[in-house]
């Protein structure tokens, strides 16, 4: 049988300062952790033994709230695997050689989010002649990501990371299938870029090799890394997109509803209030009065908003905003309180955590 590998060790640097107080693989995107899209998928596509490479995450992604536990309430069963420090990805496969004991397996990486699915390539897998199989897609940008050249048969014939003349704009996205020769091609690996035991080299090893064969599938449809902030809110932009209408809470009169606005359990939204969607609101929220939640905007539990106006962002949770501004394309952690000053003298009021950022 087929095991999963999800990659959720790593430092995310990127990420900060949200890293620093939770492993960025569970950021929300619509509310739901990216991870429970990962488990979720791979669920999907038949797998249900499933290996999480966890790093200074460990407690957090075991145990946190909302978070995977043993992986039952999604039908699959979750083993953790420890990584001693972020060494690269290639590293972090190999760490999980014993729990994938010779079978093939799918690897991916945690804060990736595939917008339809990864079966349809699971599936082709298990009869192709290939020995290793990886995701690649178009991209704008090629300089900034490990970019792969194919003939008409999809078969690879060049790997290069962040080229400067790139030779096309497919970027490898996150997810890689695997035979279990690659532990061979990883102790071939040499310590890459940035101290790293790269998996694109690993992958540049496979074809150079005359033994085995890797080919790449052009992904369909969106994907997104959810390594940066902007990748965050731009994921949340296109789950939403697909959002349904569902109101749990309570909604008083003189609201406003456009568009799919999902309102969750418990929530009141107050008098004067005007959501337009797509728009999700997690539990227990008070919001308004005379407040705006603008399309693309994600909620989370527990958070209280008066006479304010968001947009095209995300708010992880009991935070309160009471803020005379309107707030665009902003990721807002948890307990977070944004608060107008009316008082002397006046003037800007920080209190900001290392790595924070504020525009003005
Ligand atoms: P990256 O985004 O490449 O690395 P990172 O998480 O350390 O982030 P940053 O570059 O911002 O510091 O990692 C992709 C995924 O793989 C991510 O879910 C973390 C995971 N990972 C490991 O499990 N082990 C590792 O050694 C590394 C480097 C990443």
């Amino acid at each position: 049988m087929m095991k999963g590998l999800i990659l959720a060790g790593g430092l995310g640097t990127r990420l900060r300062p949200l890293s620093h107080t939770g492993p960025k693989q569970l950021i929300p995107i619509a509310n739901k952790p990216v991870l429970h899209y990962i488990i979720e998928d791979l669920k999907n596509s038949g797998i249900t033994d499933i290996g999480i490479i966890v790093g200074y995450t460990e407690e957090r992604i075991k145990h946190i709230v909302d978070s995977c536990g043993d992986g039952s309430k999604f039908g699959v069963k979750i083993t953790y695997i420890k990584q001693d420090a972020p060494r690269g990805l290639a590293h972090a496969v190999y760490t999980a050689k014993e729990f994938l004991g010779g079978e093939n397996f799918v690897v991916y990486l945690g804060d990736n989010i595939i917008g339809e699915g990864i079966k349809e390539y699971v599936n082709s897998f298990k009869n192709s002649g290939f020995d290793a199989e990886i995701l690649v897609g178009e991209v704008e940008n090629p300089s900034m990501y490990g970019i792969v050249a194919l003939n008409k048969k999809g078969v690879i014939i060049g790997i290069e990371e962040k080229p400067k003349n790139p030779k096309s704009s497919l970027a490898i996205v996150g997810v890689y299938l695997f035979k279990p020769f690659i532990f061979d091609i990883i102790k071939k690996t040499r310590l890459g870029k940035g101290g790293e035991f790269q998996l694109t080299d690993t992958l540049r090893l496979i074809y150079k090799s005359k033994r085995y064969k890797i080919k790449a599938h052009i992904v369909k449809g969106w994907w997104d890394d959810t390594g940066t902030a902007e990748a965050v809110l731009r994921a949340n932009h296109l789950v939403l997109a697909k959002l349904k209408h569902r109101i749990e809470g309570k909604v008083e009169k003189n609201v406003s509803i456009t568009g799919a606005v999902h309102i969750g359990k418990g929530t009141v939204i107050k008098s004067g209030t005007i959501l337009k969607g797509p728009v999700i609101i997690g539990e227990n929220c008070s919001i308004g009065p005379n407040s705006y939640i603008g399309p693309y905007t994600s909620i989370g539990d527990n958070t209280t908003m008066i006479n304010s106006e968001i947009e095209s962002s995300i708010v992880l949770g009991s935070c309160k905003l009471d803020f005379n501004g309107k707030i665009v394309d902003s990721l807002i952690g948890k307990n977070v309180k944004i608060l107008s000053r009316n008082k002397m003298p006046r003037g800007y009021k920080f209190i900001l955590g290392e790595h924070s950022e504020v525009n003005i």
